[in-house]
């Protein structure tokens, strides 16, 4: 396999999750805008248990605008609400508000009609690690006057932040579990930065990125690292000559093949490859091969 780890705390995991969602109104599950497939967790839907669900579509500025926009209208198409941010710069902030403030009409209608006092719509931020949960909790808790305070049957430590006029959101983001067991996932998640680099095979997710260059944007390779064509003839050929390009070599010439795939790697992290979204909307399913 690709990734040389499994979680073994899913069960705890799972009933964290499902306790947080007990305590919120509205589910906000935050996907990184370059692998919207990838880094989906495998059961959220159950997680969610039919919450009123908003999904951001995160890090949009490393993205492809033009699979941004398909994904974004393929995810609406399914009735899902959707927001493409960059939670670094907090501009989404406002729109985010207001879609939580939107899907919590019917709930807010729903307690008038029995007689409920109206209180702050409760939410909380899921997803996997790195996907910008805490940026994007520090970005709207930033703008936020106030932090209420620990209330009796929340745990020690957990924080709702008082956001907008009417909304909650608690301050401990629900960490999902990725979705290893798709290697074309965990492949993407290793690419993207979502798992931690001790525990994948860098040499064969670096071929299936170096693949994914070479087919869809060579020319950004031949004018990063300046090969000519006849450098590009198979993907052994341009990692070599990206090594030698950037000096990565050991005695006797040979090039230190690990070094240039880390350069490589991040080089597409950092978008400095341009802006690269990796899973499309119309991608064959991924099946596991028995
Ligand atoms: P997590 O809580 O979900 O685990 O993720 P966290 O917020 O810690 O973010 C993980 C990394 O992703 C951080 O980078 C963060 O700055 C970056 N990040 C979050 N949102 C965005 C975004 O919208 N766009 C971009 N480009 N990056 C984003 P880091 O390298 O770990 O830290 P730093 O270099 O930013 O200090």
């Amino acid at each position: 396999p690709i990734v040389h780890w499994f979680p073994g705390h899913m069960a705890k995991a799972t009933r964290m999750i499902q306790e947080y969602i007990k305590k919120v109104d509205v589910v906000i599950e935050l996907l990184d805008a370059r692998i919207p497939r990838s880094s989906a967790n495998p059961v959220i839907i159950e997680l969610i248990n039919q919450k009123p669900h908003i999904i951001l579509l995160n890090k949009v500025d490393l993205a492809d605008p033009a699979a941004t926009k398909e994904w974004t209208e393929f995810l609406a198409s399914k009735g899902i609400t959707v927001l493409a941010i960059d939670s670094k710069s907090g501009k989404g902030n406002k729109a985010l508000i207001r879609a939580v403030e939107q899907l919590s009409k019917p709930i807010i209608e729903r307690w008038l009609n029995k007689g409920i006092r109206s209180r702050s719509i409760r939410t909380i931020i899921l997803g996997i690690p790195n996907v910008g949960k805490s940026t994007l909790i520090n970005s709207l808790a930033g703008s936020a006057a106030t932090r209420t305070a620990n209330k009796a049957g929340h745990t020690r430590g957990q924080q709702w932040v008082k956001i907008g006029k009417n909304m909650e959101l608690l301050d401990t983001p629900g960490v999902l579990w990725p979705k290893l067991e798709d290697q074309r996932a965990a492949a993407r998640l290793a690419m993207t930065g979502a798992i931690s680099d001790d525990v994948y095979d860098l040499e064969n997710v670096m071929k299936q990125l170096l693949g994914h260059l070479k087919d869809n944007t060579p020319e950004i390779l031949v004018e990063r690292y300046k090969l000519k064509p006849e450098e590009m003839e198979n993907l052994d050929d341009i990692l070599e000559n990206i090594g030698r390009r950037r000096g990565c070599l050991v005695s006797g010439g040979i090039v230190d093949l690990d070094k240039a795939r880390r350069i490589v790697l991040a080089d597409y992290r950092n978008a400095k490859l341009g802006n690269i979204t990796l899973d499309t909307v119309d991608e064959e399913p991924y099946y596991v091969e028995e």
